[in-house]
């Protein structure tokens, strides 16, 4: 693998940052991680989306220039992602003056072969999709089915693209290739949208939305949220329509774009005709991640239960991101909505991260130095019987990245410390110690420490502060390709003091919880 180029949906910022947008972005950073430990060369993108007639109304309600209101909103999300080690290569804003440009280009180029032409139109616009709905998709009250909210009937001249064009090329696409839209059942879903899809409006009357990139040719039109957003993209790697550059030749096409079930549409159909018509290659995937609830409720700013990713750091009190990381990577299969609820975190952070995981690594050090002051003697070193089971879980795990499997992937990872911990107890060394078979005693211990080197590799992506705790604690280059990996890997020697031994992950404090819930 050469390349490894991964990209998030681009966040509206006419609010702050809340879980649901940190789920993507965790998925997001663990996926681009893991590719780093079987690549070289990994490229991850993520951003604001700051035109559209919302993002101008936010700011005229709280009376500041939508210009500020991006500025200040921007920030909120690149603070939250600081907060949860979100470690992106590249941070595009559309409101970036190279990015501005080049979608203006993009718009030029098409109008001027054809695939973009200028026609009256009326129709139903929802703010919170920020596009045109068809009136056979609204509730039966008349509403917009995602936002519950009555379209403005608008009538305006408008430029459209030609997405009737690509329609057959389109279903033909995803029909050839399987893996295109993940998970699998949603491809579906896209192909039945696309039986009745029309030409789709791609600008806006200025005199109705002034905060929008200018067409080039046409003073009075902004360019539509829809094909300036989907642009990032590429206009993040430095794609020009004259001469594209060595950065844009080396990362696109994107291996996956990672986004919400909810913007699936805009991905997969429109994006793909988008591309198809500036003659460039198709992302290999697109992930539709589902959606996050709060105690199984939609959240929602008038239910009162949006909940900040940072907020559940401070009243968890947490040192590092990563429980929170590994709690919402894991709250639910490829694809499928999940949940968080403060209970049900600590349960789940407390029994996997420390009482299993970090228990293990702990014990087991505390024996090699109460029994042999902390030294690995080569006679421990030998078979390994957990070594089968450790490396068939590299194995596993992998399968499970390729199809973005991200959730099942850590409970193949908790599977492999759950066989480790079963081998302690059934091995049970501190009797092996007080019998006086040390030798055995010391074998034990060891092969735990070699497995601990491959969960420690394999949890990294979920929990990068933890990981790196416990490469110390192992002398374990965390560097190691996954593909790289033998059940080989504590040297020989003096591997510990017991003043190094620190467990790499703390309880969470209940109290602490049961206060931040009566706030
Ligand atoms: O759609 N659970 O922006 P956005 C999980 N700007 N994911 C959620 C979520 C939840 N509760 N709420 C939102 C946009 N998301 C456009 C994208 S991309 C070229 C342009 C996800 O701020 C949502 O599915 O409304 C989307 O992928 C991302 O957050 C940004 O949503
Ligand atoms: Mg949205």
């Amino acid at each position: 693998m050469e390349k490894y180029y991964i990209t998030t949906a681009i966040d509206y910022v006419n609010g702050a940052p809340h879980i649901g947008h940190a789920y993507e972005k965790i998925l997001t950073d663990i996926i681009a991680r893991h590719y780093t430990q079987r690549c070289d060369d990994v490229y991850f993108l993520t951003g604001t989306d700051e035109h559209g007639i919302k993002i101008q109304k936010t700011a005229a309600a709280q009376g500041i220039t939508p210009k500020e209101l991006c500025d200040m909103n921007s920030q909120k999300f690149k603070s939250a992602w600081k907060a949860l080690d979100i470690d992106y290569t590249k941070f595009i804003r559309t409101t970036d003056e190279d990015h501005e440009k080049i979608v203006q280009k993009i718009f030029d180029k098409l109008l001027k072969q054809g695939d973009i032409y200028k026609h009256s139109y009326e129709g139903l616009y929802c703010q919170g999709c920020e596009c045109f709905l068809n009136p056979k998709d609204l509730t039966e009250d008349g509403l917009c089915p995602d936002h519950l909210k009555k379209p403005e009937v608008v009538k305006e001249e408008n430029y459209f693209f030609r997405l009737t064009k690509y329609k057959d090329t389109l279903i033909k696409y995803i029909k050839e290739h399987p893996g295109f839209i993940v998970p699998e059942f949603r491809a579906n879903e896209v192909l039945n949208q696309l039986e009745d899809i029309q030409d789709i409006s791609v600008s806006r009357a200025k005199s109705n939305v002034q905060w929008g990139i200018d067409v080039l040719s046409d003073s009075e039109q902004s360019i539509y949220v829809w094909i300036d957003a989907l642009s990032n993209y590429i206009t993040a790697l430095g794609f020009d329509t004259e001469t594209p550059c060595e950065t844009f030749k080396k990362y696109w096409p994107a291996d996956v774009h990672v986004i919400g079930k909810d913007i699936l549409k805009f991905h997969s159909i429109y994006w793909p005709a988008f591309l198809m018509a500036l003659n460039l290659p198709l992302p290999k995937h697109i992930f539709a991640h589902g959606w996050i609830t709060i105690d199984e409720s939609k959240m929602s700013k008038s239910l009162g239960n949006v909940i900040s990713p940072t907020s559940v750091l401070e009243s968890f009190n947490l040192e590092y991101p990563d429980a929170f990381r590994y709690y919402m990577a894991s709250s639910a299969p490829c694809g499928r909505d999940g949940n968080y609820s403060d209970d049900d975190f600590k349960e789940k952070v407390n029994a996997h991260l420390a009482n299993s995981m970090g228990n293990l690594l702990n014990r087991t050090l505390s024996m090699l130095v109460k029994y042999f002051d902390g030294e690995v003697k080569p006679e421990f070193k030998g078979e390994n019987p957990l070594a089968k089971k450790a490396l068939g879980s590299v194995q596993i795990v992998k399968n499970h990245f390729d199809n973005f499997e991200i959730a099942e992937a850590s409970l193949e990872i908790i599977s492999l410390v759950d066989a480790a911990n079963k081998y302690v107890q059934d091995n049970a060394p501190w009797t092996l110690a007080k019998e006086g078979k040390m030798t055995e005693c010391g074998q034990v211990l060891t092969n735990v420490l070699d497995i601990m080197c491959i969960i420690c590799a394999l949890i990294y992506p979920y929990c990068p502060n933890i990981a790196a705790d416990m490469t110390r604690q192992l002398s374990f280059n965390l560097k190691t390709k996954l593909d790289d990996l033998t059940a080989d890997n504590i040297k020989c020697g003096k591997l510990i003091s017991k003043e190094d031994i620190k467990p790499v992950f703390l309880r969470v404090d209940s109290e602490l919880a049961d206060k931040s819930v009566k706030k």
